[in-house]
């Protein structure tokens, strides 16, 4: 049965509900019950790992048996396996519900086949209403299930002849107001932002996502990786949200636990010996290269060991865009081979 104008309707105003909901390890889901005529009787979305999911939350608003012959219109299809809740697919079996529709499919291996279930139970399901919106809406989420782990780019800023910093260290600055300007964008689109011991040392950087003066509204978490104490008056200590210190050297092993801490995406913003270990591992999924017009000569190159011997085994990119930022330049890519696939490099 196709989806009607209510159902429709009902969609746009789950994805809505579903921004409501934290960006974190599960994904922003918003729900609404329509009756059999199309009225709204309950609205519901996830307000985070650990409390109930959308369906359930609109459902606990309704009066036992209210939802007898409703329809349930949801942004994600409904799960079907118990974490810390119980299966979304069974209790909306339980209330009732004659109809579910859904948007995107749930790409999850355990929690995935609540379509089916609910269709086996004989509800009526429908998928695939305003798939575009909702992907955007989970987009971080969704790249983050598929890779295991949060996306991860490494940016540095270069002289054109390949060089991170001068011969003393000094690299502050390489780039132009105009390139700084964009980092700061992105860093306030990212859950994390990443250095290494050794920057927070020779630079004693904020990691904060500012606009001119101002911080952007969304800060990236800091996070320091390295055995080296960072000293304590360092400014990352005035940053608005706790820092995260690891001291280790395993990559994996930061990754998998700011994945768990529910960060979908990662900036690795150096120096050349944290950036160039994250591409060695083969946890790299971009690189943000911005390119000065300035030499600088030396030995401080932007990319140490990536573990290429010869050229027959050189890390490939593709350019998804080249940015003009003033009188710099900067080089957005991504790997062209998908190491994540195989683990490592
Ligand atoms: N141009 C740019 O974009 C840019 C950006 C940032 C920094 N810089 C410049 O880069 C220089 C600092 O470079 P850097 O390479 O020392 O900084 P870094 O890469 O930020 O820090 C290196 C440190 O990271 C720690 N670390 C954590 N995991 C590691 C792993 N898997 N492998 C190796 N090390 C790991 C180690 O600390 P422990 O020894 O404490 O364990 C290591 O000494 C400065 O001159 C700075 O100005 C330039």
């Amino acid at each position: 049965m196709a989806v009607n104008e209510a159902e429709r309707h009902a969609m746009s105003r789950a994805l809505e509900l579903a921004a409501n909901g934290p960006r974190g390890a599960n994904p922003q889901v918003g729900a609404v019950i329509l009756s059999p005529d199309g009225d709204v009787l309950a609205e519901g979305w996830h307000h985070g790992a650990g409390t109930p999911h959308a369906e359930v939350d609109a459902l606990s608003k309704l009066a036992p048996g209210a939802a007898k012959g409703a329809t349930a219109v949801v942004t994600l299809e409904p799960c079907n396996h118990t974490g810390r809740t119980g299966p979304c697919a069974v209790a909306l079996i339980e209330a009732g519900i004659a109809r579910v529709v859904y948007s995107l499919d749930d790409p999850g291996a355990v929690s995935g086949g609540g379509a089916d279930r609910l269709r086996t139970a004989g509800v009526s399901v429908e998928a695939g209403e305003q798939t575009d919106a909702a992907h955007a809406l989970i987009e971080g989420w969704l790249t983050a299930q598929r890779l295991g782990r949060p996306e991860i780019t490494v940016k540095w800023a270069q002289s054109l002849d390949g060089r991170a910093a001068a011969s003393d260290g000094t690299s502050q600055w390489i780039t132009g107001p105009a390139a700084r300007a964009d980092v700061h964008r992105r860093r306030a689109a990212a859950d994390a932002i990443v250095v290494g011991t050794g920057t927070v040392l020779a630079d004693d950087p904020a990691l904060t996502a500012r606009d001119g003066d101002a911080l952007y509204d969304h800060q990236p978490i800091p996070v320091v990786i390295g055995s080296r104490d960072t000293p304590a008056d360092a400014a990352v200590h005035r940053h608005p949200l706790p820092p995260l210190f690891y001291d280790t050297r395993d990559l994996h092993a930061v990754v998998a636990d700011l994945h768990a801490r529910g960060v979908q995406n990662v900036f690795v913003e150096g120096g050349p010996t944290l950036a160039s270990a994250f591409i060695a591992e083969g946890l790299a999924d971009r690189v943000l290269a911005y390119v000065a017009p300035v030499l600088l000569g030396g030995d401080r190159l932007a990319l140490t060991d990536i573990g290429v011997p010869s050229i027959a085994a050189a890390r490939r990119l593709t350019i998804d865009e080249w940015v003009p930022l003033g009188p710099d330049l900067l080089a957005v890519a991504h790997f062209t081979e998908d190491l994540t696939e195989e683990g490592t490099a």
